[in-house]
């Protein structure tokens, strides 16, 4: 039963159902727990109405609640580490990750993923750093989506600086029509995506404007593939890559803001408001907890604090701030946590004073 369906019970059996708007938080009336995720209260942007955030829709006037993003966080170990011996701390510390409230995935270098691939026993998924656009056959120092499938794994990276030609080397660098190709390629194979952007120093230091209009053809040609099921966007300013500059919690979330409203623009709301966008360039446990506050930041694409320890703690910070969980068909306000407030459950979201 929805939430809206359950409220109208209540007060159709003639009840006297305690109102959530009159409910305020710290008041004697929430229920024991009500600081968790589960019991928070959201109030409706549309008519003020005080409803429980796991609503879909305010009860009051159906307006749609704000998406529950769950978060994800990637460990790019790029080309790392220099030996294979060196392999099981790496992983040691990727299982050390909490996922029961955040998504995770390594991206171990080529020569490593077939190594380590079945290791993870917390649920991290590996996630090889390219791929080609064609499948199996004549093409030298590749990775096709079919082997990927046939390993059983699930995700891809694509559209790392590093590949777009910020090597620092003179190799063509992979262009925006070449990506859209491999991630069409890797979609059409069942794959999932994360998906790089960003811009370098002298585009940020013109302002938000000049960075979306480096973002924005990066975005252009997978517009339509922007299934937020299956595509994770990865938000890197090149200059804070592996320099410790990172960007601050204002202007990473101005920019994932406005890569959310271009979404919403030009595919769909929903998508926009679904579709979860990672920060990366020097996230590390220190920063992560004021970057995890971001509304719009949903994550961290993780490079080098993700050959270290710490990487659990990076974890633990946005899973603690976004507050996810998986309620599956769990009961969300079990009667017992009315009780010791002095209530007695009488739907799934409605109670009556005991
Ligand atoms: P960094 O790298 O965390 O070392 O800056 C991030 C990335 O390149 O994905």
């Amino acid at each position: 039963m929805g939430c809206a369906q359950s409220q109208m019970a209540g007060a159709d059996s003639g009840m006297k159902v305690v109102n959530v708007d009159k409910v305020k938080s710290g008041s004697k009336m929430l229920p024991r727990g009500a600081g968790s995720a589960r019991y928070k209260l959201r109030r409706c942007n549309c008519c003020s109405f005080s409803y429980f955030a796991l609503c879909k829709t305010c009860p009051r006037c159906n307006d749609a609640a704000p998406v529950v993003r769950k978060p994800i966080v990637g460990g790019n170990w790029k080309c790392n580490p220099s030996k294979v011996s060196e392999l099981k701390e790496l992983v040691a510390n990727i299982d050390a990750c909490d996922t029961s409230g955040c998504d995770v995935y390594v991206c171990p270098s080529t020569l490593h993923i077939g190594i380590v691939y079945k290791s993870f026993k917390n649920g991290a998924k590996v996630a090889p750093q390219n791929c080609n656009y064609k499948g199996c056959g004549a093409y030298t120092g590749e990775m096709s989506a079919d082997q990927m499938v046939d390993m059983g794994l699930e995700w891809c990276l694509i559209g790392h600086s590093e590949r777009r030609g910020e090597f620092g080397l003179p190799t063509p660098p992979e262009s925006n029509s070449l990506l859209a190709m491999k991630c069409k390629y890797l979609l059409e194979k069942g794959m999932k995506v994360i998906f790089a952007i960003g811009e370098p120093l002298p585009v940020r230091e013109k302002g938000l404007k000049a960075v979306m209009e480096t973002l924005i053809p990066q975005l252009l040609e997978i517009k339509g593939m922007l299934d937020p099921a299956r595509v994770v966007l990865a938000y890197e300013p090149v200059w804070s890559i592996g320099t410790g500059v990172t960007a601050s919690p204002a202007q990473a979330q101005e920019t994932h803001r406005a890569i959310r409203q271009w979404i919403a623009k030009e595919v769909s709301p929903s998508v926009a408001a679904e579709i979860r966008i990672q920060y990366g360039g020097s996230a590390n446990a220190k920063n992560a907890p004021d970057l995890s506050k971001c509304p719009d930041v949903d994550g961290f694409l993780v490079g080098g604090a993700s050959l270290k320890p710490e990487i659990a703690e990076i974890v633990a910070a946005v899973a603690k701030e976004k507050c996810w969980r998986d309620l599956g068909n769990a009961d969300l306000f079990p009667a017992a946590v009315y009780e010791k407030s002095g209530l007695r459950k009488t739907g799934a979201v409605t109670w009556v004073k005991a």
